[in-house]
This record gives structure tokens, C-alpha cells and sequence, in this order.
């Protein structure tokens, strides 16, 4: 018998789905990337990661929109070998959802409805694991937030498309029983990472010495969690379902919820140059603090994180010095 695993990873040439692609790659399976590769952020960095992922002959790419159910069907259609789907794919970042509500609801609800609608007539399948959201707790303030709190609050339409996606999930579980992980991820950050996110635009302003913009709120903290430790936990819930029926979720959290004054004194740190902080009112999507209860995970997947923030912070210092210019844009070094 063949124990290959064949995966679709929908978000491929996004921050995650790259890193879990190659990961699923070097241990032999074999991919199946979608992305439409769209221009939320720099284009360039996208073609990047992708141009390393077709270096291996394992590695299919199709780029479509997943809000394009037919498209979507017809390139799958020869795939009938597929073992797990991945989907990652979505219109991330909570403020942006301000501006293009519409694009969440579409790359975000209907995808993920495209995504369960392949997976529910695939006939080998063991496995749908898809990306939810830490902003799922929207404006709960007990901490740490636990798998079991009520989370009805949402602070943006991002988040809301995430808890949709939850409750669908729940809804093809009971009705078509394959077995479905949801996990909720917080704060993830690290090489090959999302220019739109805090950090990112933190060590561009760090290292071109304008200044760092940070939100002035008593409190303001994340859990900050490493890419290596977010695709440990992916890869386990992948390899190990649950019963079918089940719809599981699971927070996966560095564990270590810190300070943003704190994490950007430790990147100027790792940079080797100061930060120049100029402070702005706190925008109404964001949440003030998160922190991932991790019980649940460590409890049924045996999974913790291991990666210290200093020293994955040292990681993506190292990696966004030889990557880009002095203005702190992505230049392409292959
Ligand atoms: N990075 C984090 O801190 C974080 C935190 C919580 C949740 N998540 C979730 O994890 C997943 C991966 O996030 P990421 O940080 O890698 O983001 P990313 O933006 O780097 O990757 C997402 C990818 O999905 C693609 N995509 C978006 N809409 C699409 C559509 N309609 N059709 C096809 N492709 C589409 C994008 O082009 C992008 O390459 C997302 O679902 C995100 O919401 C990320």
C-alpha cells in the first residue's frame, strides 16, 4: 500500500502555508499549493517563497481564488489521491478589515465553504485541518483565553469570518463526518514573514531609523508565537485526526504574552539599533492583550512551544538583515 501523504495546502505562497510546504516537502509528502497570490502585500515576497517550493518536483501550484468554487473543483478534479487538506488561505490582518469588509467575507467565509465542499467527496481523505484566529476572542478579557470561553464578541470582521468558519466547520462535521481541527493561532512571527504585521514593520522602521509606531494602551501585550513551533503544531494535528464527527479546535500560543514596548526593545536588540517610538491612539479592532491556554493542545496532541521570543526574534533579525534594503523593502536575493 502507498502511505505517501498527498496534501492540499491552500495559502501556499503566504507566511505559514510557505514554511508548512516546505516542511511537508523535505519529509516526502507531496503538495498541492492554491493561492491567487494576491497584492495585500508585496507581490514579490509571495513569488519568493514560491519560486523555493518549485524547486521540488513534489510540489504543484495552482494559482486560483478560492471564492471561485468552479475554478477551484475543475483544478482539483484530477487529485483524487488527496490524504489532508491544509487551508490556510485568507484575507489576513484584523485593521485592513475596516477598509474591505467584502473581500473578508468572500476569501474568508465562501473559501473556506469551497475548501469543505471539495473535501466532503474526496474519497481518500483523513484529515481537514484548517486556520482560525486568536482575534476569535474578540473583546474577552479573562486570561488566558481557553478552547471552552464563550466567544461571541468579536472586535473586527475578520475575526467574525474566523468564528464563521469555526461554526461551519461544526455544521459538515455533523452533517458529512469527516473529521475537521481548527486551530487558533496567535501572533505568529518569524523568517519569511508577513510585511503587514507589527513586528515586521517594527524592524523595517528599526532598521531604516524612522519611527516605530506603537499604540499607546495601558496593557497592550501578545502571545507571541514562532513559526517553527506553529508548523510542530500544525503537523501534529495533521498527522493525528480526531474521531470522525468531531469538529476539534485548538489554541496554538508561544506561551509567553509580552509587553509590545518589551518586544520592540528586544528586536532593536537583535538589530543592534535603537528605536525611535512615536505613539498613536489604539485602533477599535485591535484587542488590548492575548495569551493561549494551552491545556487543551498539550493535553490531547502533546504539543508546547520551545522557541524563547529572544531567540526567535534573533532568527527573523538575522534573516530580515540579509533580505532587504536599507530602506527596510524585500529584496530578492536568488
Ligand atoms: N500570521 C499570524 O499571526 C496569524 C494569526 C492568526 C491566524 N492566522 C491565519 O493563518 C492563515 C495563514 O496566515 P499567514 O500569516 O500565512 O497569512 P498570509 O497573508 O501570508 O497568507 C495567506 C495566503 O492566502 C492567500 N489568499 C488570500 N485570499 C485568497 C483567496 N481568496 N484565494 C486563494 N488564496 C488566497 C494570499 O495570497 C496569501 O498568500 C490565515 O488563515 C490567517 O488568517 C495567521
Amino acid at each position: 500500500m502507498n502511505s505517501q501523504r498527498v496534501v492540499i495546502l491552500t495559502g501556499v505562497a503566504g507566511f505559514i502555508g510557505f514554511h508548512l510546504a516546505r516542511f511537508l516537502l523535505a519529509r516526502g509528502d507531496r503538495v498541492i499549493g492554491i493561492d491567487n497570490v494576491n497584492d495585500y502585500y508585496d507581490v514579490t515576497l509571495k513569488e519568493a517563497r514560491l519560486a523555493q517550493l518549485r524547486r521540488s518536483k513534489a510540489f504543484t501550484f495552482y494559482q486560483r481564488d478560492l471564492a471561485d468554487i468552479a475554478a477551484i473543483s475543475t483544478a482539483l478534479k484530477p487529485h483524487q489521491d488527496v490524504t489532508h487538506i491544509v487551508h490556510l488561505a485568507a484575507q489576513a490582518g484584523v485593521r485592513h478589515s475596516l477598509a474591505a469588509p467584502a473581500r473578508y467575507v468572500a476569501s474568508n467565509v465562501q473559501g473556506h465553504v469551497t475548501m469543505l465542499e471539495c473535501a466532503r467527496v474526496m474519497p481518500g481523505l483523513q484529515n481537514f485541518v484548517y486556520a482560525s484566529s486568536s482575534s476569535v476572542y474578540g473583546l474577552n478579557t479573562d486570561l488566558p483565553f481557553r478552547e471552552t470561553d464563550a466567544v461571541n464578541r468579536p472586535s473586527s470582521v475578520y475575526a467574525a469570518t474566523k468564528r464563521a468558519d469555526e461554526l461551519i466547520s461544526e455544521a459538515y462535521a455533523h452533517l458529512y463526518g469527516f473529521p475537521q481541527t481548527g486551530l487558533r493561532f496567535f501572533t505568529v512571527y518569524g523568517p519569511w514573514g508577513r510585511p503587514d504585521m507589527a513586528y515586521y514593520r517594527f524592524a523595517q522602521a528599526i532598521l531604516s531609523g524612522t519611527p516605530v509606531q506603537l499604540y499607546e494602551a495601558e496593557g497592550l501585550a501578545r502571545d507571541f508565537t514562532f513559526i517553527d513551533d506553529i508548523i510542530s503544531g500544525v503537523v501534529a494535528a495533521m498527522d493525528h485526526p480526531g474521531e470522525p464527527g468531531a469538529a476539534r479546535i485548538f489554541n496554538l500560543g508561544g506561551d509567553q504574552p509580552t509587553p509590545i514596548r518589551d518586544m520592540v526593545a528586544l528586536l532593536a536588540e537583535c538589530l543592534g539599533k535603537p528605536a525611535h517610538i512615536s505613539l498613536s491612539p489604539l485602533p477599535k479592532t485591535d484587542v488590548l492583550s492575548t495569551w493561549a491556554s494551552l491545556d487543551h493542545v498539550s493535553e490531547v496532541l502533546g504539543w508546547r512551544p520551545k522557541t524563547s521570543l529572544k531567540d526567535g526574534l534573533g532568527i527573523f533579525a538575522t534573516w530580515f538583515e540579509e533580505y532587504h534594503e536599507s530602506d527596510g523593502a524585500f529584496r530578492k536575493t536568488q
